[in-house]
């Protein structure tokens, strides 16, 4: 998610789970080809199993830059069909490019050509006033004729007039019965699912009619659903949660980072949420918002906040 899910957060999330895939934020195949590549698209080997996620039209472009992407050791590259913002819009690609099912396919097949790693495709129900019938099989038909890997389907319309694109991600009613139907018209293809699903029961409950979830905000703003996903989802043995590993394996990172010439923040952003619910839950939230971005900030402030959940948790048990 743009501005959401940088490395740091794919680190944090992947100590949460070992068996979900992650994705990148969309990259513009441009930004790809022509960027600080090391910035953009530079990982921990801990993240694997990690997804690039390209943004463009051209298919010389995405080749390439699915081939760099590659090159970095991906596991997977999907291209954004669904991105609605304005600025992806003027770019034509992201969801605008529901109503040109050819190009998509054209895109596909030609990320495919290029490397060896699965080429997935993330769409939208249709855009403006489509048919979703038709928009979303057109669509599919194309990406899966030239060997598409999976087509991840966010659950509803995107509007490219009129609404922004937070109003987009809310506004267009889900309708995951479409995305049910698409699964039966491709029974031997990998159909994901996306969009409003809130935690791991949901998600569970949809893996009855598809092949994959994909979860964005609950994830992010609530990880700590994240760590039921290998038990629940891919029947791995319990693992209890472990703060305790967890804190030496963030402190660890955030060491790292900050001696880099990286601030704590930028690392902590993400664990926010970590507690959510829980006794001390604020307090944890508290500590990393005023602390963690103060100059010299360093893992100190982490098991400050860590601390703060346990000795709360611990008096409400007393
Ligand atoms: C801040 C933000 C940035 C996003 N950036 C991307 C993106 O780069 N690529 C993409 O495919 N979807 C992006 N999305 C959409 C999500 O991946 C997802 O499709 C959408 O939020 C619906 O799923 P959810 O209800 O599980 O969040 C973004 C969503 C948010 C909130």
């Amino acid at each position: 998610m743009m501005d959401w899910t940088d490395r740091h957060c794919r680190f944090f999330h992947r100590q949460l789970t070992q068996r979900a895939l992650l994705y990148t934020e969309m990259v513009v195949a441009d930004a790809a080809i022509h960027g600080k590549r090391e910035r953009l698209l530079g990982f921990d080997a801990e993240e694997h199993p990690v997804a690039l996620q390209l943004g463009g039209s051209d298919p010389a472009k995405l080749a390439e830059a699915a081939a760099i992407g590659e090159g970095f050791g991906y596991d997977e590259v999907n291209l954004n069909v669904g991105c609605p913002s304005d600025r992806v819009q003027s770019g034509t690609f992201g969801a605008c490019l529901m109503k040109t099912p050819a190009l998509v396919a054209d895109c596909v097949a030609a990320m495919k050509a290029g490397v060896k790693i699965p080429v997935t495709v993330k769409c939208r129900l249709g855009v403006d006033e489509q048919d979703i019938e038709t928009a979303l099989d057109a669509v599919a038909d194309g990406v899966f004729a030239v060997g598409a890997d999976a087509l991840w389907v966010h659950a509803r319309k995107a509007w490219l007039d009129g609404l922004s694109p937070k109003e987009n991600r809310d506004i267009p009613p889900l309708d995951y019965g479409r995305v049910y139907r698409l699964k039966e018209r491709y029974p031997d293809r990998f159909i994901g699912i996306n969009g409003g699903i809130p935690g791991m029961p949901e998600a569970k409950a949809h893996l009855a009619h598809v092949d994959g979830v994909m979860l964005g905000r609950a994830a992010y703003h609530t990880p700590g659903i994240l760590s039921e996903v290998d038990a629940l989802l891919y029947s791995e043995p319990p693992q209890p949660f472990d703060p305790d590993a967890l804190l030496e394996t963030m402190c660890a990172y955030a060491e790292r980072h900050i001696a880099a010439g990286g601030r704590l923040g930028h690392v902590t952003r993400h664990m926010v949420g970590l507690f959510h619910g829980l006794p001390g839950a604020r307090r944890f939230r508290q500590i990393l918002s005023e602390q963690a971005n103060r100059p010299g900030a360093g893992a100190e402030v982490l098991r400050e906040a860590f601390a703060a959940v346990d000795r709360v948790a611990d008096q409400a048990a007393a």
